[in-house]
């Protein structure tokens, strides 16, 4: 059983198969929080309770002896006006201007299956595999109730919270800040990973101590960010990739969010994460209830690399609903970085004939196809097809293209206008911006007001419509720019705070419909490459673009960063043209090949420029991506050498089949030194009594995990070995792919050294 209850103690377990989640009802009603860590047995952890004096802090009124002051006492859902001075989960403002809700338990529910939201996506329970705790907290001053929802998925070790807040009163009010979790853990000295970045360089690995100081992060962007990511972990000092108690959090939504941590007075710490509360309110009207967004939370007692696994099963089979999700992932040569905006359907089509000769099962059209777009200033909004500029209709050039064998996507900027666009023109109304102001651009466009129902109508009509018109089997959903003019026309003054979720639902509206209505569409995320990769996107679309920046030495750190909380199944990577055009940097195509391997792999040059060799090679990559495709996204992600970590020359990972039958192992070098160090790396995630063939040698999982794999650098070069290997009946797959550092091409094929 996931649920435990004690209805006499008013007692709460969470019990997945790792973990144990516990709340219990306290003296005043107030619900507390326990304990969240290692599974313990079904015992009232109460103890643990601090019951000293409240040392001129506020206490219940109730309180006989002057304790049980909520800024000490652990607390589930804090929120303002009780005394608690941290940092709380909800903040509110009555009809008659005080600032307090003042949340006692009122009762309980446990509910077959999980609970899923109106509005907004969240994970779904699959064979059984959830449960849910409801608990209902009431201020009966204020006539507000507040449902905490919790899914327990215990074979993942995953718990999802969600909270619902009715107003059974006969007056209005305002929220004001609204948190999907609040964590307090009564010990313990916790550091903090996030993943900030910007555009080109998201999700970048930063470890800090929680400090007394309250460490906020998030986004207000109106998308969830190339600057912070909401996923992030809290961890013992000296918790690493394979020991240690750490705690991950993530939010299943795609705009303004935030995230604190901090220690408390007594050093105790607080985690919370929820919805961004900078200018928003949400006026809740008598009758009316309000959903906040699913966040999702794990923890492992085994370091980093277990609670990655915990998100990734999760995501892939309780999160992602595309049917793409399980079975082949088409590999797919995209446009953009071949031609840009200069493009013919010809041309398109002489880059798909020249891709099906490298493997490629997919060509996607991207940015230009539409209105009169030849460059980024006009066009945004018209999605009427350009067949003056393609030379044909769209059904014309997607048959050609499905005669060669490949299927066919399309690229779709659909939350953004341009000024110089015939929908502008009919429609001024339709933007985002401040009435007698003149908007902010950014790349020239501006932003669509999606709350509206009209924009929602008129994109899934224009959406179909071109669907409908060819056989397209992909969609590229791009969005470039922040949001900035939170003024919507349709909203009265006193509700403009509402508007930056009100954008996001609108969203997931329409994405809901297009996903429903194309169930057989693939869709990738896209904004500005990888600025809007979160859990709520991934409900809809089963792959994101992870960067703009198609480098293969910058996607070590990117990638490896987005990998801590998404599974390889979702990261969308490429192999781009050497030098790279986002920084100039040449590296041999092997080295560009096996880093995008570690993604939903594809294309995005122009193939037609390509020598006979190089495509044979390319090829020979894309066979090989094809072969591992299924283990790499099924499997288990190993990081074994960092990329941030200074020190290394090179940056290594592993993935491991379920069944440990297979692994395949990466390790690009990123510098060459001479009079190199021994260089030894340990395998992961391997059956320690298992043989395991590399090229020509055999040897023990045992001894590929504790001794090492050893790597030699031969003087002067690196050259890429790979070990392509056939499953004997008593052994096991090994691949191991060594990529040479950027700028060493040439010196390789000329001399054509290797490592072993
Ligand atoms: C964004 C995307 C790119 C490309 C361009 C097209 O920058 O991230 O991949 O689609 O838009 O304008």
């Amino acid at each position: 059983m996931a649920i435990l209850i004690n209805d006499d103690k008013k007692l709460f377990t969470l019990q997945t198969r790792n973990s144990t989640y516990q709340m219990k009802v306290g003296e005043f009603g107030y619900l507390y929080h326990l304990y969240y860590g290692k599974r313990i047995d079904h015992q009232d952890l109460s103890y643990l309770l601090y019951d000293g004096p409240s040392h001129f802090t506020p206490y219940p009124y109730e309180s006989k002896n002057r304790v049980g002051s909520l800024t000490l006492m652990p607390q589930e859902f804090p929120t303002v006006g009780t005394g608690d001075l941290g940092s709380v989960a909800l903040d509110v403002e009555n009809a008659d201007g005080t600032r307090i809700i003042d949340l006692k338990y009122k009762g309980y529910e446990v509910l077959a299956g999980k609970y899923s939201l109106t509005e907004l996506p969240s994970f779904y329970s699959h064979n059984n595999d959830a449960q849910t705790l409801k608990i209902t907290l009431v201020d009966v001053i204020s006539d507000i109730e507040v449902e905490l929802y919790y899914g327990v998925f215990e074979d993942k070790d995953v718990i999802t919270r969600a909270v619902v807040i009715s107003n059974l009163s006969e007056n209005a009010i305002q929220l004001k800040k609204t948190q999907s979790l609040s964590l307090d853990l009564i010990s313990g000295q916790y550091d903090l990973i996030h993943f900030h970045g910007r555009w080109a360089d998201e999700r970048n690995f930063e470890r800090v101590s929680l400090t007394h100081n309250v460490t906020t992060f998030g986004s207000d962007y109106g998308i969830s960010s190339a600057k912070e990511n909401p996923g992030f972990i809290l961890l013992n000092k000296d918790t690493t990739e394979e020991t240690g108690d750490c705690y991950g959090f993530n939010l299943v939504y795609s705009g303004n969010f935030q995230a604190t941590a901090e220690l408390g007075t007594l050093e105790q710490s607080r985690v919370t994460l929820g919805l961004g509360d900078n200018e928003f309110s949400w006026q809740l009207d008598p009758g009316a209830m309000f959903e906040v967004p699913e966040a999702v939370m794990s923890f492992s007692s085994t370091g980093l690399t277990q609670l990655s696994h915990n998100f990734h099963d999760a995501i892939r089979e309780n999160l992602c609903r595309s049917k793409y999700i399980n079975g082949p992932r088409p590999v797919l040569i995209n446009n953009w970085e071949a031609t840009y905006f200069d493009f013919t359907g010809k041309k398109l089509l002489e880059i798909a004939t020249a891709a099906k000769d490298i493997g490629a099962d997919l060509f996607v059209m991207d940015d230009g196809w539409f209105g009169k777009r030849s460059d980024d200033n006009s066009s945004l909004g018209d999605w009427f097809v350009n067949e003056q500029k393609l030379g044909c209709s769209l059904n014309e050039l997607v048959t050609k293209i499905n005669a060669l064998g490949m299927e066919f996507g399309i690229w779709f900027e659909p939350e953004m206008v341009n000024e110089d666009s015939e929908l502008y023109n009919a429609h001024p109304d339709w933007v985002l911006n401040f009435p007698h102001r003149r908007p902010l651009l950014s790349r020239g466009q501006m932003v669509l007001d999606m709350s509206k129902e009209a924009v929602q109508n008129y994109l899934f009509d224009r959406i179909s419509d071109v669907l409908d018109s060819a056989n397209v089997s992909y969609i590229k959903w791009d969005m470039n720019r922040p949001i900035t003019e939170w003024y919507s026309k349709d909203l009265t003054d006193s509700r403009q705070g509402e508007l930056q979720h009100r954008y996001v639902l609108g969203l997931y509206k329409l994405l809901g419909r297009l996903t429903r209505r194309y169930p057989d569409v693939l869709f990738e995320g896209c904004s500005s490459g990888g600025a809007r990769f979160d859990l709520g996107m991934l409900a809809y679309e089963p792959q994101i673009w992870t960067s703009d920046n198609t480098d293969a030495i910058n996607r070590l750190k990117i990638q490896y960063g987005t990998s801590f909380f998404y599974p390889i199944s979702t990261m969308g990577s490429h192999v781009s043209a050497s030098p790279n055009h986002q920084n100039g940097r040449v590296t041999p195509f092997e080295t560009r090949a096996n880093v995008a391997m570690a993604g939903t792999f594809g294309y995005e040059l122009d193939v037609t420029k390509m020598s006979d060799a190089d495509k044979k090679q390319a090829k020979a990559y894309t066979d090989f991506y094809k072969r591992v495709q299924e283990m790499t996204f099924e499997g288990d992600y190993y990081h074994l050498v960092s990329p941030f970590d200074r020190d290394n020359d090179a940056v290594a990972w592993q993935i491991v089949a379920k069944d440990q039958s297979k692994s395949l192992v990466t390790i690009v070098a990123t510098d060459v030194v001479g009079n190199p160090p021994f260089v030894y790396i340990k395998l992961r995630g391997l059956k320690s009594n298992a043989k395991y063939k590399i090229k020509d040698n055999i040897y023990s999982g045992d001894a590929l995990m504790n001794a090492g794999l050893k790597l030699m650098q031969p003087k002067g070069n690196y050259l890429q070995n790979k070990f392509i290997l056939k499953k004997l009946p008593i052994l096991n797959e090994l691949e191991v792919r060594f990529c040479r550092p950027p700028q060493q091409e040439n010196l390789a094929e000329t001399h054509g050294s290797t490592w072993s």
